[in-house]
């Protein structure tokens, strides 16, 4: 898709569709709920064009409403797309992101391959817009049905951003570039995660990390089990072990000239291509799923690309622990004991809690490696599904400094986490008799304890943990995303590490 900004009145671009967004400017004062929708683009040929609809009440303001208009009076565009966003109190990129999501799906079936934006005014700035205009589209563009031999090609070949007259352009394309590559990351990762596993083996995803990282400039070093074992990463490789797959330990690194010594940040991904569960086995039902199970991993490797790209001074180490996760003569049993790259000895109630076990060599070998603060992210646990639902992903962190830095991480990327707790009293629940600690913690708290164990090896380097379970899969469409893989926590991974550049 190509991206193109220009500083224009709206009314006399020449486009296959114009969109303008309309917000409710009604205020609710109790019963009082009478929406009042107008237009969020200061022309008066383009407020002209959508009078009567505005006028009609068929556009009421309410999030992601569409109305297309053809032949709009006194506009060059062959049509004007209408997208309401929400109320104009609460408006915000967050928002302008969806509704720029949801023009581009309103139009994509009907093979309108190019369109033009208006640019709404933001609190936060232009900048800010068109970030979220790009972002948003680059998004919407995707759609995963990959192998479905009636695949039409709907995709978008251009999109047009409009500023008005006097804006800075240069800052403005700066955004527009920036927001691409992050989109494209995202999309990236999209891909991945989309894979089903026998297309997407831990070989696989290793050889896709390593290609990426040549075609941006990154180091990335790929190993295999000999090396694993080598450095007695015992917990990754009893999860490995039951598999016909070879495991693959990836890392990437970004050292940019320039960049001090330290933070040296640590991206860490689990990357199990497919849990079956292990010998204490999945139910049938939905198993398919978990060729998802590897979207921790598949958003540091999208996060990595952005990063090069973007080029922040901060030094960055990647790390995805890539295996299956599979029942096998060979395959670990519940109440084995496993020793992890740390020393620390871990009993294995449940085969199942994989994750864990990768992400407890990942984490500690990262800490090998160097790296002052950790960020992991996991298709962890279902309980965190439980405890949030699909709306919210899942923070932990043991250091109030990083997650401040996440906080302002999720201001820019407009992604919502909910910090959860980690209390000492939560550790007690995965003591073991036998060993040092327990790979589960019982029925309740579950993406707790699962946090938990992972504390266990980051010692006192502050640390954060993103369980994305419930949120790395889409379960329907949206106006402004398709079903399936979401892309979820690259976009805040990569704000996380701009905000740890050199004099910020
Ligand atoms: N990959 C799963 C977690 C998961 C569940 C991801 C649903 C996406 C959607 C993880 O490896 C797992 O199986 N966790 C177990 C842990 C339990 C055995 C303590 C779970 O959540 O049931
Ligand atoms: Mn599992
Ligand atoms: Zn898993």
């Amino acid at each position: 898709m190509n991206t193109k900004l220009i500083t224009a009145n709206p009314a006399e671009v020449e486009t296959e569709c114009l969109i303008a967004f309309a917000l409710d400017h009604g205020e609710d004062h109790g019963e009082n709920k009478k929406p009042e929708p107008r237009l969020a683009v200061k022309d008066p040929a383009v407020e002209k064009a959508a009078a009567d609809l505005i006028a009609s009440g068929e556009i009421s303001g309410k999030p992601f409403e569409t109305v297309l208009l053809h032949r709009p009076q006194g506009l060059k565009a062959k049509r004007l797309l209408v997208v309401s966003c929400g109320k104009a109190r609460s408006f915000t990129h967050v928002e302008l992101r969806k509704g720029a999501g949801t023009a581009l799906r309103t139009l994509k079936p009907k093979m309108i391959k190019s369109c033009a934006f208006t640019l709404p005014e933001l609190s936060s700035g232009a900048e800010d817009a068109v970030r979220a205009i790009v972002e948003g589209a680059f998004v919407a563009d995707l759609d995963p049905d990959t192998y479905r031999s009636d695949r039409k090609d709907y995709s978008t070949q251009e999109i047009t951003v409009i500023a008005p007259a006097g804006s800075d352009q240069a800052k403005l394309q700066s955004a527009v570039d920036r927001a691409r590559i992050i989109a494209e990351s995202q999309n990236f990762t999209r891909g991945l995660v989309n894979e089903p596993s026998n297309r997407l083996t831990p070989t696989m995803l290793a050889d896709r990390a390593q290609k990426m990282c040549e075609s941006v400039g990154l180091k990335c070093e790929i190993m295999g089990p000999d090396k694993i074992k080598a450095l007695k990463m015992g917990a990754f490789w009893s999860v490995a072990q039951g598999s016909d797959e070879e495991p693959r330990l990836i890392v990437m690194r970004y050292e940019p000239q320039g960049a001090p010594e330290k933070p040296v940040l640590g991206l860490i991904g689990k990357g199990i291509t497919f849990d079956t569960g292990g010998i204490s086995i999945k139910p049938a039902e939905g198993m398919e799923k978990m060729k998802y199970d590897m979207a921790g991993g598949a958003a540091m490797i999208g996060a990595m690309r952005a990063i090069a790209l973007l080029k922040p001074k901060v030094k960055v180490i990647s790390i995805v622990c890539a295996s299956e996760n599979m029942p096998s003569g060979k395959a670990q049993k519940p109440g084995d004991v496993q020793i992890a790259m740390s020393g620390k000895s871990i009993e294995v109630i449940n085969t199942d809690a994989e994750g864990r076990l990768v992400l407890a060599d990942g984490l500690h070998y990262a800490r090998t490696l160097g790296c002052t603060h950790l960020i992991d992210a996991a298709t962890l646990t279902g309980a965190v599904v439980v405890a949030l639902g699909y709306a919210n992903a899942g923070v932990f962190a043991n250091d109030d400094d990083a997650y401040k830095h996440f906080t302002q991480a999720l201001d820019r990327s407009g992604e919502k986490f909910w910090r959860m707790p980690l209390d000492a009293e939560y550790g007690d629940m995965i003591r073991s008799n036998i060993a040092d600690i327990m790979n589960t913690g019982g029925r309740w708290g579950g993406a707790i304890t699962a946090a938990m164990f992972l504390k266990e090896f980051v010692e006192d380097t502050p640390w954060l943990h993103l369980d994305i379970a419930g949120t790395a899969w889409m379960e329907e469409n949206k106006s402004w995303i398709a079903k399936g893989p979401s892309g979820i926590a690259v976009r805040s991974l990569v704000e996380w590490v701009k905000s740890y550049e050199a004099g910020k």
